[in-house]
C-alpha cells in the first residue's frame, strides 16, 4: 500500500456555531473560521472538518438539513464558503465537510411534498421517507407501529394526520429518515455530493453512516436499535457512493459508525474496501458508565473510568487496521463531554496536568488524529446552573426521562453538566475579554465561566501551556511519522497506568502516565539509554526515575535509534 496524503493528516474538528463569530450576531460563522486559519496552521493542523454548514432550522444544530445546496444564513453565504475554502487551500489546509445522509430536516422540500397528499410532487417524494400505518389496540386507540426508541430518547414515530401514517425518525422528530431503498433519492443525494466535490471540498465525514438501512419488516421491539443500526445492506449504499464519488476524486472520507465489529470495520475502512478511508467509532468514549444508576441511566450515569478498557480499545483498533486499513485517533467530538472533565480532572489543581497527560497518552499513537476545537487549551464541561442554558434538543427529551425515572431536578442537572453534548459545544475561549473573544455580543450559547483563566491568549504566552504541548506533539507526529508508528502497550491491564512504547522514525519513545487522581508507585520500566523528552511534572523526578507517580503525572522519554 503506497502512502496516502490523508494518512499523515492532522485533523481539527470545528463546531462552526461556536468557533468564532465574525459579524457580531453571537453565532460562529465561516468568516470567523477563516480569520483563525493562521492560528490553526500555527497549531500544526493541516485539515479541518467543519460540522454541518448547510441551511437548516437548527433543531440539531445543522444535522437537520433543509437545503443541501445552501449555506446556513447563520454561517454566511455560498460565496463566503468559496472564499473560506480558497483561503484554506492557499494556506495548505484541506477542508472536510459533514455529510448528513440518513435524514433531512422536516422542512426540506422533499419532506414537505412527502407529507402533503395534495402537493403536486407528493407521489414521487412520499417514498423518499419511511412510513408506516398506525396500529390499533382493542379499544380502537391509535398505537405506534413499533416501540422503537430514537437516539435522542423518545419514540421513533411521528404521526402525520394528512396521510394517516407515521414517519420514522431515529433522531429528533424534525429529522425524518430517508429511504435509501429508493433509487431516485440516492441519485439526488449523489448529485448533491458531486456538486460539493466540484466546488472543491477535500473530503467528507459521513454522519450516522451505519443507520442508512432499516428492517422493513418493522418487528416490534424496545428500544429496537438492531432494526435501524448496522443492517448489512447499508454497506451496499456506502460502496455505491465510494465507487462512484469518493474513490475517483482522491478525497478523505471518514465514516461515523458506532459498534462496528472487526469484520465490519474492515468493510468500511480496509484498504481494499470501497467505502471510507477511516472510521470513527466510540468504544473508548464511554468507559465510565455506572450500570446501577437507574435515575439517569446509560451514558448519563457517571461512574469510574476504566483505564484498562481505554487502552484495550485503542490497541484493538490499531491491531484491526494494522496493514489492512486505517485508524483514527481522538478523545472526543461534539457528541461527548469535554475530555479533561470526562477522563481527566477539571479542578484548578489538576486541570493543566491532567489535560497534558491526556495529550501524551493519545497523540503518540498511530493513525490520523482528530483534535476537537478547544481541546488544545483544555476547555472543560459547562458550568450551567439553569436548564434553559442548555441548547441541545437531546437535553430536553432526556431531562424529562430523568424526572420520570424519579430523579430530582438537581440530580438531573448534574447528569446534564457531566454528560450532555452541549458540554463540548460552548463558545471557543480565545481570550479574557467579554464573551471570551468569541463574539462582541452575547453568544447563542453561554460561555463557560472559566474563560478568564482558560483561553488561547494566555496559553500562547506560556511556554509550557496545554496549547504549546499540543503544538509540540502535533509537530512530533509529523517529524517522527508517528502516523505509521509501531506501538506496544506496557502492562495493559493495569488499572491506573497508561504506558506505551512507540517506535518513531528516528527515536523510540516511552510514555509513562498515571491516569488517576491518586498517587501510586509504578513497576519500574527499563529506561536504559532513554532521556526525558516531555513531562507535565517535576523534570528532576523524571530524570532521576522516581517511580512514585503523583496524580496525573506523565512523562515521555526517548532514545535515538
Ligand atoms: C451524528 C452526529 C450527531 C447528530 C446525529 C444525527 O451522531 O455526530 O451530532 O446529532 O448524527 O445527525
Ligand atoms: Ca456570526
Amino acid at each position: 500500500m503506497k502512502k496516502m496524503w490523508w494518512q499523515e493528516a492532522i485533523i481539527y474538528q470545528i463546531y462552526v456555531r461556536s468557533f468564532k463569530d465574525s459579524n457580531g450576531d453571537g453565532i460562529g460563522d465561516l468568516n470567523g473560521i477563516k480569520s483563525r486559519l493562521d492560528y490553526l496552521q500555527d497549531l500544526g493542523v493541516d485539515t479541518i472538518w467543519i460540522s454541518p454548514h448547510y441551511d437548516s432550522p437548527m433543531d440539531d444544530n445543522g444535522y437537520d438539513v433543509r437545503d443541501f445546496y445552501k449555506v446556513s444564513e447563520d454561517y454566511g453565504t455560498l460565496d463566503d464558503f468559496r472564499v473560506f475554502l480558497a483561503t484554506a487551500h492557499q494556506k495548505g489546509i484541506k477542508v472536510i465537510i459533514d455529510l448528513v445522509l440518513n435524514h433531512t430536516s422536516d422542512e426540506h422540500p422533499w419532506f414537505l411534498a412527502a407529507k402533503d397528499p395534495h402537493h403536486p410532487e407528493h407521489e414521487k417524494y412520499h417514498d423518499y421517507y419511511i412510513w408506516q400505518p398506525p396500529k390499533y389496540d382493542d379499544l380502537g386507540q391509535k398505537q405506534f407501529p413499533t416501540h422503537w426508541i430514537s437516539w435522542f430518547g423518545g419514540p421513533v414515530w411521528e404521526y402525520n394526520p394528512p396521510t394517516d401514517e407515521y414517519y420514522l425518525h431515529i433522531f429528533s422528530k424534525k429529522m425524518p429518515d430517508l429511504n435509501w431503498r429508493n433509487k431516485a433519492m440516492r441519485e439526488d443525494l449523489k448529485a448533491m455530493i458531486k456538486w460539493w466535490i466540484d466546488l472543491g471540498v477535500d473530503g467528507f465525514r459521513v454522519d450516522a453512516s451505519n443507520h442508512l438501512e432499516k428492517n422493513w419488516d418493522f418487528p416490534d421491539a424496545k428500544p429496537g436499535y438492531e432494526n435501524f443500526s448496522s443492517l448489512p445492506k447499508h454497506h451496499e449504499y456506502l460502496e455505491e457512493l465510494g465507487k462512484e464519488l469518493f474513490e475517483p476524486n482522491n478525497l478523505i472520507i471518514i465514516g461515523e459508525s458506532g459498534g462496528a465489529t472487526r469484520e465490519e470495520a474492515l468493510q468500511y475502512a480496509g484498504y481494499d474496501s470501497h467505502e471510507f478511508n477511516m472510521l470513527v467509532q466510540f468504544e473508548h468514549c464511554w468507559v465510565d458508565c455506572d450500570p446501577y444508576n437507574q435515575l439517569t441511566p446509560g451514558k448519563w450515569a457517571k461512574g469510574v473510568v476504566d483505564v484498562a478498557r481505554i487502552k484495550h480499545s485503542f490497541k484493538y483498533w490499531i491491531d484491526v487496521f494494522k496493514n489492512k486499513g486505517w485508524n483514527t485517533l481522538y478523545w472526543h467530538n461534539h457528541d461527548m463531554p469535554r475530555i479533561v472533565s470526562h477522563y481527566g480532572n477539571d479542578t484548578d489543581q489538576w486541570h493543566e496536568k491532567s489535560a497534558k497527560m491526556l495529550a501524551y497518552t493519545l497523540y503518540l499513537l498511530p493513525g490520523t488524529p482528530i483534535v476537537y476545537y478547544g481541546e488544545e487549551i483544555g476547555m472543560t464541561n459547562v458550568d450551567y446552573e439553569n436548564l434553559t442554558d442548555f441548547r441541545d434538543v437531546e437535553v430536553y427529551t432526556e431531562y424529562e426521562n430523568f424526572i420520570r425515572n424519579g430523579a430530582s431536578h438537581d440530580v438531573a442537572m448534574q447528569a446534564l453538566r457531566d454528560r450532555a453534548r452541549d458540554n463540548a459545544r460552548s463558545p471557543m475561549q480565545w481570550n479574557d475579554s467579554a464573551y471570551a473573544g468569541f463574539s462582541q455580543v452575547e453568544p447563542w450559547m453561554k460561555v463557560n465561566g472559566n474563560y478568564p483563566s482558560i483561553n488561547v491568549k494566555r496559553q500562547r504566552a506560556q511556554e509550557n501551556s496545554i496549547l504549546n504541548t499540543y503544538k509540540r506533539l502535533l509537530r512530533l507526529r509529523k517529524d517522527e511519522s508517528l502516523a505509521f508508528a509501531d506501538v506496544t502497550f506496557i502492562d495493559i491491564d493495569h488499572p491506573q497506568s497508561f504506558n506505551l512504547k512507540v517506535s518513531g522514525k528516528d527515536f523510540d519513545y516511552i510514555v509513562l502516565a498515571n491516569f488517576k487522581s491518586t498517587p501510586f508507585t509504578m513497576d519500574a520500566v527499563n529506561l536504559e539509554g532513554y532521556e526525558v523528552f516531555l513531562t507535565n511534572s517535576d523534570a528532576l523526578r523524571a530524570k532521576e526515575r522516581v517511580w512514585r507517580f503523583e496524580p496525573y503525572e506523565a512523562r515521555i522519554y526517548r532514545k535515538a535509534k
